[in-house]
C-alpha cells in the first residue's frame, strides 16, 4: 500500500514534543487560508546531518513565518534528547534559535503513519526515519512531499521556493514553471482556455510559439 500521499489527510495523532502534547490537526488549525504546516522528519538527535538541517531551519524560521508557515520536527529520540541536541544545534549556528517544536515518537508508530520511515536505516529499535518533509495545507491535506535518504540533507532555499510556489498556484489559479522564482512569469493551466484566461489574467498572456502549434504553453505574470 502506499503511505501518506498528495491530497491525503494527515492522521489526527497527538505525540509529544519539546513545546509538550501536539495533536497535529489542532496544530494545522492554526494556520489560515493560504497558511501552511510543514512537517519534517530526521533519522536521529545528534547526528551530523540533521544537525545541519535544524540549524538552517531554524535559520529560515522567519522567513517561514512572513509566508503564514509553521514549522514542526519529528524524529524518533525522544523529548529529553530532543531539548539537549537543541544546545549542539543552536552552538552549531550562533543566532539561529531552534523555536519550532520537535516531536518524539519513539514507538515509531507515527513515522509509518506519516510514511517517513528509510527502508535502510535501523537502529536496536528498529526503522529510523528519512528525511521527510511534507506541506499540509489549512485542510489538513498533503501538498507536496520531500522524500530524501539520510545521505542527503535537504536544501532548505528549495522548500521556500516550493512554498511560494505552492502558495502563488493557490492564490492565482496557476501553476509555476522548471526552476520558477517569485516575479517570474507563471503557466496558465491547461483547464483553462484561452477564453476563460483573457478574463481571469489581468496581465494578458503570452502563448509560446511550438512546433505542434497545440497552444499548450501559455505565460502570464501575477
Ligand atoms: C546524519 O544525520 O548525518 C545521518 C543520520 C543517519 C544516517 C546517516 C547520516
Amino acid at each position: 500500500m502506499p503511505g501518506l500521499t498528495i491530497g491525503d489527510t494527515i492522521p489526527n495523532l497527538e505525540l509529544d514534543s519539546t513545546h509538550g502534547k501536539i495533536r497535529l490537526h489542532d496544530f494545522v488549525a492554526g494556520v489560515g487560508e493560504h497558511g501552511l504546516v510543514i512537517i519534517f522528519s530526521h533519522p536521529g538527535d545528534y547526528t551530523p546531518v540533521c544537525t545541519t538541517e535544524l540549524a538552517a531551519m531554524a535559520g529560515y524560521a522567519g522567513e517561514f513565518e512572513k509566508r503564514g508557515v509553521k514549522l514542526l520536527g519529528i524524529s524518533c529520540d525522544d523529548v529529553q534528547s530532543h531539548k539537549e541536541w537543541i544546545k549542539d544545534i543552536e552552538a552549531y549556528k550562533p543566532g539561529n534559535r531552534v523555536t519550532y517544536p520537535i516531536m518524539a515518537d519513539p514507538d515509531r508508530k507515527a513515522i509509518r503513519e506519516l510514511n517517513m520511515v528509510d527502508p535502510d536505516e535501523k537502529d536496536s529499535s528498529g526503522q529510523l526515519p528519512s528525511r521527510t518533509l511534507h506541506i499540509v495545507g489549512h485542510d489538513k491535506q498533503v501538498k507536496l512531499s520531500f522524500l530524501y535518504p539520510s545521505c542527503v540533507g535537504r536544501n532548505m532555499d528549495e522548500v521556500v521556493r516550493a512554498v511560494d510556489a505552492l502558495q502563488t498556484a493557490a492564490k492565482h489559479t496557476v501553476a509555476t514553471p522548471a526552476n520558477w522564482k517569485p516575479g517570474e512569469c507563471v503557466v496558465i493551466p491547461p483547464g483553462v482556455s484561452d477564453e476563460e484566461a483573457k478574463k481571469k489574467y489581468p496581465n494578458g498572456f503570452q502563448t509560446a510559439d511550438l512546433p505542434s502549434h497545440k497552444g499548450y504553453l501559455r505565460f502570464t505574470k501575477v
